[in-house]
């Protein structure tokens, strides 16, 4: 305990002699849990018990509120998930990377993922830089299930920096170049993965800036463009409605700026013009507005999709 500054013990010792008789159970469980996860933030420090480590504290991400400003806190402990990190890309490299070693990093990745969903830690987590270490994880392109856990799991940071985004992080993602990796995972992932990578996209776009980002060249536009269609196309024949919502979203908001969407006007896929889709769309109205937004702002004068219809 000895490596943690003394504001991080939040359970102050005074406190709990003073506790009342009947504290709630609620209180001590607290303490408790509070107690086993710094213990685990120090166990990281110890290289023989650090993959335990990382297994165990994985899994409290979702539970223990206040664990990603410990990690960010305590000594340390950044720079040994960020050496963790570093210590697979010669694997990425030669393309050698074992399971372990994926499930192990992917750990690591989980607590960044709750580092950069944090409020109190998000943004401290950008001005690290942080992210750019993920980076060359989303531009592998080997299909074996370790890289792709890699890449999900690190998707999956990225998407809890936009899941509340603020400008500073779209500026952050936009100039570091996330968009080119977004597609490429698009592209290539699974279906998790593809979800990630087009929420990614849809954050991104609902921001002004980064609306005007992506249609700012006509390369860009159609990079973006093109992957929409593929992913659509890999979907037509299978069941993934939250997949549809996000496509059908980015369509709907690159029609927002004038150039995409005349572009629209003359590369929207026939899928979204004709009944394809009809049968999801009849019960998602709020898809349904996404569509019929983007027929507006296209001017397309006729509605060939019905809700409620055939
Ligand atoms: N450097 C490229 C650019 O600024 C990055 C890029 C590649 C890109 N593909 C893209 C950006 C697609 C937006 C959309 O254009």
């Amino acid at each position: 305990m000895a490596n943690f500054p003394s504001r991080l013990l939040s359970i102050n010792n005074d406190e709990s002699f003073v506790a009342p008789l009947n504290a709630s159970t609620q209180t001590s469980e607290n303490v408790q849990r509070m107690a086993h996860v710094e213990r685990l933030i120090v166990e990281l420090q110890m290289s023989d018990l650090r993959e335990n480590a990382l297994h165990v504290l994985s899994k409290w991400t979702g539970l223990f509120k206040e664990l990603a400003p410990l990690l960010w806190n305590s000594f340390g402990t950044i720079v040994i998930l960020l050496q963790e990190i570093l210590s697979i890309f010669p694997n990425i490299s030669m393309e050698n990377l074992t399971a372990a070693q994926s499930t192990r990093v992917c750990n690591v990745l989980a607590l960044f993922q709750c580092v950069a969903s944090h409020s109190d830690t998000k943004m401290l987590f950008i001005e690290a830089k942080i992210p750019l270490y993920l980076y060359p994880f989303l531009q592998t392109t080997n299909k074996l299930p370790q890289f792709e856990h890699l890449r999900l799991a690190s998707l999956g940071v990225i998407g809890a920096l936009v899941k509340v985004s603020t400008k500073e992080v779209i500026t952050f993602l936009l100039s570091s170049e996330i968009i080119p990796l977004c597609l490429c995972n698009m592209k290539i992932g699974k279906e998790v993965s593809k979800m990630v990578a087009t929420f990614i996209i849809q954050k991104v776009l609902e921001d002004d800036d980064g609306l005007a980002y992506i249609c700012a060249t006509v390369e860009r536009f159609f990079a973006v463009a093109r992957v929409l269609d593929m992913v659509l196309k890999s979907i037509e024949k299978q069941h993934a409605p939250r997949l549809l919502k996000l496509i059908i979203s980015c369509y709907s908001r690159l029609s927002d700026n004038h150039r995409a969407g005349i572009a629209l006007t003359s590369c929207l896929p026939n899928v979204l013009t004709n009944d394809t889709f009809n049968n999801y769309l009849r019960e998602d109205p709020t898809t349904w507005r996404l569509v019929e937004h983007l027929y507006e702002n296209i001017g397309m004068n006729h509605v060939p999709l019905v809700p409620g219809g055939k």
